[in-house]
């Protein structure tokens, strides 16, 4: 018979080998065969021209920037006072809809400043995810609390309300204190939803469920400027809402984070805290308290404020960006671009795939082989040393986030070549 053993075995060693190296084979149609570990790099790497897709996320500034810098440096304003700093604060609290904003020098500081201004004390539990920057869980310590962590949707990435609130009505209750844990006994002060990669929950039902719970809300937005749930900007939902702009981010001062915040009396006490806890004298240093220097730079926020200006240019080459890649693997069953749910208008920070069968390491090796910045999520927090003992949900859902997941360049000058 023509169909022998002998023809199955050699079809099946021919793809095997084609799954090796994908020119064995001479042509090949997307569909079929699929995307391997090495195509998927190559894909890539034949669409973008531009020298950033060796990196997962670079800034780009252009003369604009240069006009503020110079007058911070000819002016001698380059420090914690100056009119670039009053003034990145106005256009983020208009840009975001806030009443306040205070401008610290990162992100991390900005967590810290919202965690102390929401009353965390020593002793404290704080709700967080384990899939975030370390710098969400970090804040929590310094202000002596433990980070308590929670499980994320692998749908939004970002915190899942179902099963925290499950996992609250099980494990806690509510005293005249507040929320306690009913293993540890300690006060649960705050909850803290991260926008990881710009993506977002559905906002109202978290702001409900820390109602129900009595528990502060601060929104970690620092991978989110300019994205939205239901028109409504992320950061603006909770008590508090912190951004970063790290070189790394949308928009960036070189380093620099901020606070907003509807609580007018609030944000006072964060900037009182920013700037030493120095009370306003002509010539005297008194300080009513151990306070931080945190506060923004004159020479950083005039870049902000530059590039603020082109947040929405930004924001349409981000949206564009992201299109691309749905479009560039859309044929490939072994991979899914995270796209953001209905509710979510993203910003698209980074675009990032699930992988279905390949294997994520040597994804990102056949990645670094072509100079490709792709990059894994973070180490879920609750594996580090610092907080491999600290409470925690089951967390099936960031792990397998983690072990499935390859982070690609994003940033928005790859489109040069297109636009
Ligand atoms: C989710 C998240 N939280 C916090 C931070 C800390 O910001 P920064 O690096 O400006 O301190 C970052 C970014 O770096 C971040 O991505």
């Amino acid at each position: 018979m023509f169909w022998s053993k002998g023809w199955s075995e050699f079809l099946i060693k021919l793809l095997h080998l084609q799954k090796q190296n994908p020119f064995i084979l001479l042509k090949r149609s997307n569909r079929g065969f699929g995307v391997t570990e090495k195509t998927l790099a190559q894909k890539i790497r034949n669409t973008f021209s531009d020298s950033s897709v060796q990196a997962i996320h670079e800034p780009k500034f252009d003369s604009s920037e240069l006009e503020g810098v110079k007058e911070c440096i000819e002016t001698g304003w380059v420090s914690t006072a100056g009119k670039f700093v009053n003034s990145f604060e106005e256009k983020l609290a208009y840009y975001v809809k806030a009443d306040n904003c205070v401008a610290v020098v990162n992100g991390t500081s900005a967590l810290h400043l919202a965690l102390l201004a929401a009353n965390v004390a020593a002793g404290d539990e704080v709700l967080l995810p384990s899939l975030t920057f370390v710098a969400t869980a970090n804040a929590a310590v310094y202000c002596g609390a433990v980070p308590h962590f929670v499980e994320v949707s692998e749908q939004t990435l970002c915190v899942d309300v179902k099963k925290l609130r499950n996992y609250l009505r099980e494990s806690f209750y509510l005293k005249e204190e507040g929320l306690v844990n009913k293993l540890s006994g300690a006060r649960v002060t705050a909850l803290i939803v991260v926008h990881v990669l710009g993506f977002a929950p559905y906002m109202p039902e978290l702001v409900a469920l820390a109602k129900e719970f009595r528990l502060k809300l601060i929104e970690d937005a620092s991978e989110s400027l300019g994205t939205f749930v239901d028109q409504k900007h992320t950061g603006t939902f909770g008590d508090f809402g912190t951004f970063s702009f790290n070189g790394n981010k949308i928009i960036t001062c070189g380093g620099g984070g901020a606070v907003v915040t509807n609580d007018s009396g609030a944000a006072a006490t964060i900037k009182h805290l920013s700037t030493t806890a120095k009370m306003p004298h002509s010539w005297e240093f008194y300080h009513d308290q151990v306070g931080y220097n945190y506060r923004m730079p004159n020479l950083n926020a005039a870049l902000g404020c530059s590039q603020l200006d082109r947040l929405t240019h930004k924001l349409e080459q981000k949206k564009r960006l992201h299109k691309l890649y749905v479009e560039m693997f859309s044929d490939d069953e072994e991979l899914h671009v995270f796209e953001a749910p209905s509710f979510c208008e993203s910003n698209y920070w980074l675009n990032g795939v699930r992988l279905r069968g390949l294997d994520k390491s040597r994804v990102l090796e056949n990645c670094a082989e072509l100079k490709i910045g792709a990059r894994p999520f973070w180490i879920p927090l609750h594996t580090l040393p610092a907080f491999k003992n600290a409470p925690r949900m089951d967390m099936s859902a960031t792990e397998a986030l983690y072990n499935s997941t390859v982070l690609l360049p994003s940033s928005p000058q790859l489109l040069k070549r297109e636009s």
